[in-house]
């Protein structure tokens, strides 16, 4: 391709590890139960703010302000005390986020996803059994430490632990198990809304996905290149025999990732200094845009006001909570179609395909609703026009799911190299959560304000992040980690910040 993609196919790969073993496919299966956690906290908490019992318990005066006289469809949820409760979680997970990767680098990817899992289930309980807000503050401050732990580690150490040429697909289960949780926490939604304290089993629930992830986390071991980081040569052998088959030739491997291992101790520098260096300019570029863009993409503005949506015209709570069931279930199956993809046609391929059915999506979901609720919002629109704009967020939601969200986790494990690595997948969760931050801070009141405008908003993104793919963002799959240098060497624009000396 003339314009940033490529793929360094042949020699390179195939040297080394292409080949699926038993035990590599459920390691990482175990690793991306991490993406649980975060799932079920973006799935549940949504529904909980609208529990009735819940607000008259934490939030009265929002509660009074929903019962007064509302003014059109897209105000209804404007509340700034309860974005901000929500939000809290974000701002946590990001300082937990920049820390992990010094953690990552001292203990090991496993050690912190396990770390990470306790956090959570500390949070969990508090929250489930919160008898005042303090308490329910402190939950959701030890939610958002957890999975700033989890989303930095585990991204990374799938890509580390995977067969090179099946990176890509091994990578996604971590949105896949995301999206998992995202439903789950909905379905759970749907039967914890008809009980006075459904709101205790919604929060407290939480525990079993944490349960589930920190016990996988302990069962399986860390990285071969976390284990060569940190010295352990002998653990780091077995655990690429394990992984890669006890009668493959491991020692190409092995003797890149003692390599590239050296070349990082050799560095004395600070990584958080290291990683702003003009040789790494590319690299640090792609782990700040692509989270940034991914928020951009509007996926949680969509998430949250579909059922807002279905209860406007009249669908009732129900039927709400079952068309956001819809859109997660589609969701998740686009997942899967990525997995089979991201490795054969390559990531540039599945990005610009999903930015175009994105952006066309939303464009017709703003004229819809311009057309049938009109300026105003104020008038409700028919039966048949809901269920058109329930069909277009589901093209919608199955274009991000397998563009925008497993791929905004995967770039930016895997354009680093290993010692800076940890240090890149901080900055790009951190931004992915001060992003969130700011976005969940402002959607409901520009979506009050904008209208049916919002989505133009985020469809111009959408267009603006597919063209910056289109000519910035080269294409990594089947690339060894350690041979990533390559992509920035041959790219047309990069090539001119590769330093190849120092690889
Ligand atoms: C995003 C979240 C989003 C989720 C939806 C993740 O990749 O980072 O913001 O809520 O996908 O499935």
């Amino acid at each position: 391709m003339a314009v940033g993609g490529f793929a360094v196919d042949g020699g390179n790969v195939d040297g080394l590890g292409g080949r699926i073993t038993l035990s590599v496919v459920v390691t990482c299966l175990v690793a991306a139960t991490c993406g649980l956690i975060f799932g079920y906290d973006v799935g549940i908490s949504g529904g909980v703010t609208t529990m009735g019992p819940f607000l008259k318990k934490f939030f009265p005066s929002v509660l009074r302000k929903a019962a007064e006289a509302k003014t059109n469809m897209y105000c209804i949820y404007d509340s700034q005390v309860l974005t901000a409760f929500t939000s809290s979680l974000y701002i946590a997970g990001l300082a937990s986020s920049l820390l992990a990767s010094r953690l990552t680098t001292a203990f090991g990817r496993r050690n912190i996803m396990v770390l990470g899992g306790c956090t959570f289930l500390a949070g969990a309980a508090i929250n489930g059994g919160a008898a005042n807000i303090a308490m329910l503050i402190l939950g959701r401050i030890l939610l958002g430490l957890g999975v700033g732990f989890t989303n930095q580690a585990t991204p990374v150490y799938l890509s580390e632990m995977a067969p090179p040429k099946w990176r890509g697909a091994f990578n996604t289960g971590f949105q896949f198990f995301l999206g998992l949780g995202v439903v789950a926490a909905n379905c759970i939604n749907y039967g914890t809304a008809k009980i006075s304290w459904g709101w205790r089993l919604s929060l407290g629930l939480a525990a079993a996905p944490a349960a589930i992830m920190t016990l996988g986390a302990l069962l399986i071991s860390d990285t071969p290149a976390s284990l060569v980081e940190r010295g352990r040569l002998t653990q780091a052998k077995q655990a690429l025999l394990r992984v890669r088959g006890h009668d493959t030739d491991i020692e190409p491997e092995l003797t890149e990732l003692i390599r590239s291992s050296e070349i990082a101790k050799a560095s004395k520098e600070e990584p958080f200094i290291t990683i702003f260096e003009r040789q790494y300019r590319p690299h640090l570029v792609m782990s700040i845009l692509i989270p940034f863009f991914q928020q951009l993409t509007g996926i949680n503005i969509i998430a949250f006001y579909a059922p807002v949506l279905f209860q406007s015209v009249g669908f009732g709570s129900n039927s709400a909570l079952i068309a956001a069931i819809i859109l997660g279930l589609v969701n998740l199956g686009s997942i899967l179609v990525s997995t089979f993809v991201v490795d054969r046609c390559g990531r540039r391929f599945l990005f610009i395909e999903g930015g175009v059915q994105m952006f066309l999506s939303q464009v017709a979901v703003a004229c819809v609703l311009a057309a049938t609720t009109g300026v105003s919002g104020t008038e409700r629109i028919s039966k048949g026009y809901a269920i058109l704009v329930l069909v277009l967020m589901c093209i919608y939601a199955a274009g991000f799911g397998w563009s925008w969200g497993p791929l905004s986790w995967l770039i930016p494990s895997e354009i680093f190299p290993m010692k800076i690595r940890p240090t890149g997948q901080s900055i790009s969760v951190a931004v992915n959560f001060a992003v969130t931050f700011v976005l969940s801070q402002t959607f409901l009141t520009m979506l009050c304000h904008f209208k049916f405008g919002a989505f133009l908003f985020y469809a111009s993104w959408i267009a603006v992040m597919t063209i910056f793919v289109v000519f910035f963002l080269p294409e990594t799959k089947g690339v060894p980690l350690d041979s990533m240098h390559v992509v920035w060497e041959r790219h047309w624009y990069w090539h001119r910040f590769v330093n190849k000396e120092s690889y």
